[in-house]
């Protein structure tokens, strides 16, 4: 075996721990049944090692539970806010801060205010929330992803970049005024965890300048981008991380944020822009949706927790650690030549179904199978993100997707190297059993997003 050399470590050590149930294999057959073969339906109790999202999974720092006992739970002018705002400024640069409940709610208010029916939101792949939220304030989103991003072989280093030439056409099409914004997210999550490159950022603020248009920057991952940036681009290795995320955030105008992922924190999220008008409109509107500015629907002890959180998350020690352990997780996989999109991204690891299950149909839903019998194996929860995920057309004939995946994602400090041994071991015992792994039909389907709640039987 190669690649397991190991050069870096937790720049932490554990304090507390949380016990886990250890289950039986019966058990998790009798547990596995009752969820209908569906990882979303499984109970946390069942569960060994989850990895079913990076999101609200992070385990916090004693100085981030010591900032909860801080919390001022004023209604109005909470202190912590004001240490929210100062953080968010001199780590991100934006100026003026909205908080919200989460990323959704930010992307709720930023789409209503920006947003004018007919209008075209073009961004580098889309996220379900992000969409939903475009559409819902009567805009269309439009793919301005590079082709290779669509490529689970292509090892392109950037492949959450944004094509030219493609947006170029948008402008030509529809006119620039139809065109409120570009959104642009780091560590593209529906890529597979895959960076923008600063030199692309660079070129596409040159571009929008020029044509007057905005990018708002889904910012949930940002710091996991400019790990790869730091690595893998040219002039940027003697950079700093808090650094890359300063200069990656001054090509943009605005973000939204999910702080329940880079940011270490279990709920929380915020709303950033430059512009005093555009803040003010979603300073009046956060009062209806969330709460009063100064809270956002978060208590002040939330507020402080994120505060520290975002301080950690831009550290180089934190951040080499983390994608460090996703990357040790995916060489491991590549050593016992598991099919796994490349190159590996910062937040988990993709399994390619399709591959792992040949002879499989798409339309025994390949991806879920395996999910099913990785859970089986060993206890392990992973995601189906494949023909399940991607649902049925307006005429009802299913989406039948080029990618067909199972998302192992990594919450951030929670397990250790030896949990990524049992999950990649645990793999490959799955992948030497693959021929004799029969696929599934659905027995019970949900008119919307039937993947959180779809029942199956095996075949
Ligand atoms: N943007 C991105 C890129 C995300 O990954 C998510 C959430 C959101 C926005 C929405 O933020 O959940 O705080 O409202 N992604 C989670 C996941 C749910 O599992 O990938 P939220």
């Amino acid at each position: 075996m190669k690649n397991l050399k190991r050069s870096w470590a937790e720049p932490y050590k554990i304090k507390m721990v949380e016990l886990l149930k250890m289950t039986t294999a019966p058990q998790r057959k009798k547990a596995l049944r009752e969820a209908g073969y569906n990882t979303f339906l499984l109970k946390s109790d069942d569960v060994y090692i989850d990895l079913l999202t990076d999101s609200g999974t992070s385990a916090m720092s004693d100085r981030q539970w010591a900032g909860m006992m801080m919390g001022d739970e004023a209604y109005a002018g909470s202190r912590n806010f004001y240490h929210l705002e100062k953080v968010v400024q001199e780590t991100y640069g934006y100026k003026y801060l909205i908080p919200t409940h989460q990323g959704r709610g930010a992307e709720n208010i930023l789409s209503k205010i920006l947003i004018k029916n007919g209008d075209i939101i073009p961004g580098n792949m889309y996220f379900t929330t992000t969409r939903l939220h475009q559409e819902l304030a009567g805009g269309r989103f439009e793919d301005i992803i590079i082709d290779e991003a669509h490529d689970a072989e292509n090892e392109f280093p950037f492949k959450g970049n944004v094509n030219l030439a493609k947006l170029d056409k948008l402008i030509k099409k529809y006119g620039a005024a139809k065109i409120p914004y570009i959104s642009i997210a780091t560590s593209v999550n529906m890529a597979g965890g895959q960076p923008i490159s600063l030199a692309n950022l660079k070129e596409l603020r040159a571009f929008t300048k020029k044509h007057k248009i905005r990018i708002i920057h889904d910012m949930t991952r940002v710091a996991e981008n400019a790990y790869f940036i730091q690595q893998k681009e040219k002039g940027y290795n003697k950079k700093s991380i808090k650094e890359i995320v300063k200069e990656i955030n001054a090509y943009t105008d605005g973000c939204t944020m999910s702080a329940k992922k880079d940011a270490l924190v279990n709920i929380g999220g915020f709303l950033a822009v430059n512009e005093w008008d555009v803040f003010e409109e979603a300073r009046n509107m956060v009062v209806v949706y969330e709460g009063l500015h100064t809270y956002g629907g978060l208590a002040g002890r939330d507020m402080e927790a994120m505060a520290i959180g975002i301080g950690e998350s831009v550290s180089d020690d934190h951040i080499r650690a983390r994608v460090g352990q996703v990357i040790y997780l995916g060489n491991k996989m590549m050593d016992y030549n598991i099919p796994i999109v490349k190159p590996i991204g910062g937040h988990g690891i993709f399994v390619d179904a399709k591959k792992f299950l040949p002879h499989i149909p798409q339309g025994n839903f390949p991806a879920q199978t395996l999910a099913a019998e990785l859970y089986l194996d060993a206890g392990v929860r992973t995601m189906e993100r494949g023909i399940v995920s991607a649902g049925r057309k307006a005429n009802g004939d299913n989406y039948f997707p080029k990618l067909e995946l199972v998302r192992f994602t990594i919450p951030r400090r929670v397990y250790t190297q030896a949990h990524m041994d049992v999950i990649a071991e645990s793999t490959a015992n799955v992948y030497e059993r693959r021929n004799k792994i029969k696929g599934m039909k659905m027995v019970y389907e949900p008119k919307y997003l039937r993947f959180f709640q779809a029942r199956f039987e095996k075949l």
